[in-house]
């Protein structure tokens, strides 16, 4: 890596909107996964997190021609609920979160939790890109796999592109109402004022190289101001889970900072402050999701950012949504417990 480029953490991504718009789906084709088609009722109940190495990205982004060179070491994205019920899983993925992908169904436009979504990234200043997903349900759509958007839409017949159009002009309407400037992405000439939307298939893949293309520039836009890497932990717990032959382990996510095998973590538990030793450091492969169970890689010690599992003695009582925090050399238990209490 080049001088500083140490310095920077991945962003972290989520990944929000209203039920069944295909968030899952959307990271599925990406991932070369098939997480959606496992969930019970094909709705995410859980917030998950999958890690995207710089070199997947810049791969398969390469047909636009564009650099996309990554200075971060990758991308973390946090897959949250649509579904009404889950207010405070997506409450909590966007405030974990650099970026967002708001997840927009072509067919339906804007929904109830597409504007919960919306309010909850305004309200924290957020940057976000729209997808616009499902483009292959238009009638008489041309499959164009994984080709960039502008390219899958030339090859569409006229009644496609104008059914199209009627559809982006209604969404773009719908998203000015809710006080946002919209336009889809290559139209757009005045980025960072107005927000981008880009249309996607997570089915046949149409937009993917464009949306990552477009994370990547965001990353670079923003990089020095939100992305240095501290010293200083930053970490979530996102599920408490009893894993065979493991006790209970906890999914967090690592914003910033580092993790090490036996450092002395304190979390928030429903019977006062839970004080362990990390006995494994552990993370799915890259571009597998955290929360469905599989082979897990060991660590020694982890950079932000991160979906960690963590094995240690003692969890049960954890609560999900609340801070770890490390003991330092220099720290007094005392107080960080009394910390970790009032998340
Ligand atoms: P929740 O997490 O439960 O809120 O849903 P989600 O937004 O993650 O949507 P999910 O990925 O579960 O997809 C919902 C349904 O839409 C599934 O049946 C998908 O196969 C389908 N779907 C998702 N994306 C697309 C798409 O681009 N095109 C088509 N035709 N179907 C899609
Ligand atoms: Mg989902
Ligand atoms: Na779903």
């Amino acid at each position: 890596p080049k001088r500083g480029e140490d310095k920077l953490r991945s962003p972290i991504c989520c990944i929000m909107g209203h039920v069944d718009t295909g968030k899952t789906k959307l990271l599925d084709c990406i991932r070369g996964t098939n997480v959606q088609e496992g969930e019970a009722g094909g709705i995410t109940q859980q917030i998950g997190a999958t890690y995207f190495p710089a070199v997947n990205i810049r791969e398969r982004t390469r047909e636009l021609k564009a650099d996309a060179k990554l200075r971060v070491p990758g991308l973390l994205v946090i897959d949250t609920p649509g579904h009404e019920s889950f207010t405070n899983l997506r409450s909590r993925g966007s405030g974990l979160c650099d970026i967002a992908i708001l997840v927009v169904d072509i067919m339906h436009g804007l929904e109830r939790q597409t504007i919960e979504s919306l309010n909850l990234l305004k309200m924290r200043n957020t940057e976000f890109i729209v997808a616009l997903n499902k483009v292959d349900r238009l009638s008489g759509w041309k499959t164009c796999k994984n080709k960039p958007i502008f390219k899958a839409m030339k090859q569409q017949s006229k009644d496609v592109q104008m059914e199209f159009n009627w559809r982006l002009t209604q969404i773009i309407t719908q998203l000015k109402e809710q006080g946002l400037n919209t336009e889809l992405y290559y139209k757009n000439k005045e980025m960072g004022e107005t927000y981008n939307i880009v249309p996607t298939s997570a089915i046949s893949g149409e937009g993917i190289p464009d949306l990552l293309l477009l994370l990547v520039k965001w990353t670079e836009k923003t990089l020095v101001e939100k992305l240095m890497f501290t010293n200083e932990v930053q970490c979530t717990v996102l599920e408490v889970k009893a894993i065979e032959g493991q006790g209970t382990t906890i999914d967090v996510v690592l914003v910033n900072g580092v993790l090490h095998e036996g450092d002395q973590i304190v979390v928030c538990g429903t019977q006062g402050p839970i004080v362990t030793t990390i006995r494994a450091l552990l993370t799915p492969h890259p571009m597998k999701e955290l929360r469905i169970k599989g082979s897990y890689l060991h660590h020694k010690e982890l950079k932000a950012a991160q979906g960690v599992k963590i094995n240690a003695q003692g969890l049960d009582h954890a609560v999900a949504g609340t801070g770890l925090y490390v003991v330092g050399p220099d720290d007094d238990v005392e107080d960080i417990k009394e910390a970790t209490m009032q998340d």
